[in-house]
């Protein structure tokens, strides 16, 4: 059989810095007899500056043939002048339109080691493992009618909700995929007490449901659910929401546990003919430009979300625990990039480190 195929983008400011660790860590899986087809390519400004583009066609095509993409991170200050038409994030944009990726996937996960760095107390967050699935290509950022239009004496802003029972399904049904995997518990969230479009998510989400008879599904309303996530957030193991809510609730829940630099992010869409979803990975952060080229970006985010692409692009679960495993053990050395300092005067270690640590981890794991 081929290797399993990845498209790496890296992009923009620390972007290369963190996916050069990610590196360390997909040839390590090569020495140990898993390799991948790795193929590198630009996106972003880097695109820009190449070839007039934040992403040309040629990259969107492999894009579209591999099993998965994985994106370091876009932008930075020297393109703010650009034409929104070229911005670097209108390269990562045209990918999640292009590949059609309605499901994001929002873990939040909680290392023993940074506890303590949660602003809710250590019993509430230690040993959270939650995932939020967010729809992202529809609902209230797209709904038409939308814009600001003038009636009487003054004006009026639009937007409307709107969705479809198939693009309520298909998120459904990779949440319940998800939770298959997980703890098969599943919480929906949305307002069905006020809005009709949340009566429609509740009742095809039920429907999905009747086809996953192992997956406990609750319900809740999404304000009531943001109460929950702040209170006791263990009580769920993977959520699914719609757009909104989904980006303000992925936002609150990713707080719980911490820094910015050690947030994973997956994006799904519908499942190519090999049976995988079309998938692209990549850290929340952006590209960071304030700490770019000194060493200094956490590259766990970026290294969870290979962990991620092995987890639900590849059907290698047990290698992603191993990556996580190796993360929480340094973690649990007391290795800290800059980021994850508190005042207790720790020397932080740079991104070469830390990626190198996490390799050795890995090597003893085995
Ligand atoms: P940012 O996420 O790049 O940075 C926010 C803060 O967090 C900064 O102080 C940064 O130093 C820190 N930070 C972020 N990632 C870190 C890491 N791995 N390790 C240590 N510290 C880290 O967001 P910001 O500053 O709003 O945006 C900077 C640029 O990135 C802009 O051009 C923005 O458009 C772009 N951006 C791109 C995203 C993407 O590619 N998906 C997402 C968010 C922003
Ligand atoms: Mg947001």
């Amino acid at each position: 059989m081929a290797n399993p195929s990845l498209l790496i983008l890296a992009g923009d400011g620390i972007g290369p810095e963190v996916m050069a660790e990610v590196r360390k860590v997909i040839d390590w899986f090569g020495t140990r007899g898993l390799a991948f087809d790795v193929t590198e390519d630009l996106v972003g400004g880097a695109a820009y500056d190449a070839h007039g583009t934040p992403l040309t066609d040629a990259t969107m095509d492999k894009a579209q043939s591999v099993d998965a993409v994985l994106l370091g991170a876009v932008g930075g200050p020297k393109y703010d002048v650009l034409d929104f038409s070229v911005k670097p994030e209108r390269g990562l944009l045209r990918l999640r339109k292009e590949m059609d990726l309605y499901a994001n996937l929002r873990p939040a996960q909680c290392f023993d080691a940074l506890a303590d760095f949660s602003s809710l107390k250590r019993d509430v967050v230690a040993g959270l493992d939650i995932v939020i699935v967010r729809e992202l290509t529809s609902g209230i950022y797209f709904g038409e009618p939308r814009g600001i239009i003038e009636e009487g004496n003054e004006r009026v802003g639009i937007n409307t909700q709107r969705y479809t029972e198939s693009e309520i399904e298909r998120v459904a049904r990779s949440a319940f995929e998800l939770a298959m995997r997980r703890g098969r518990k599943l919480c929906s969230m949305e307002k069905a007490n006020v809005m009709e479009s949340g009566v429609l998510w509740r009742e095809v989400v039920t429907e999905v449901g009747r086809d996953y008879p192992e997956v406990a599904l609750s319900h809740m309303y999404a304000d009531a659910g943001a109460m929950q996530l702040c209170r006791w957030p263990k009580q769920f193991d993977v959520i699914v929401t719609d757009n909104l809510f989904g980006d303000l609730l992925s936002d609150a829940a990713a707080m719980l546990t911490g820094s910015l630099g050690m947030l994973p992010s997956a994006s799904l869409g519908a499942p190519m003919a090999n049976g995988r979803p079309k998938a692209l990975y990549e850290p929340v952060h952006g590209s960071a430009p304030d700490i770019a080229g000194t060493g200094k970006a956490n590259p766990i985010a970026c290294i969870l979300s290979f962990a991620m692409a092995l987890r639900y692009s590849f059907d290698m679960g047990a290698e992603a625990d191993r990556v996580e495993a190796a993360v929480e053990a340094v973690l649990a050395d007391g290795l800290r990039t800059a980021d994850l300092l508190g005042e207790d005067g720790v020397q932080p270690v740079t991104t070469s480190e830390m990626g190198d640590a996490i390799v050795a981890k890995l090597a003893e794991s085995v």
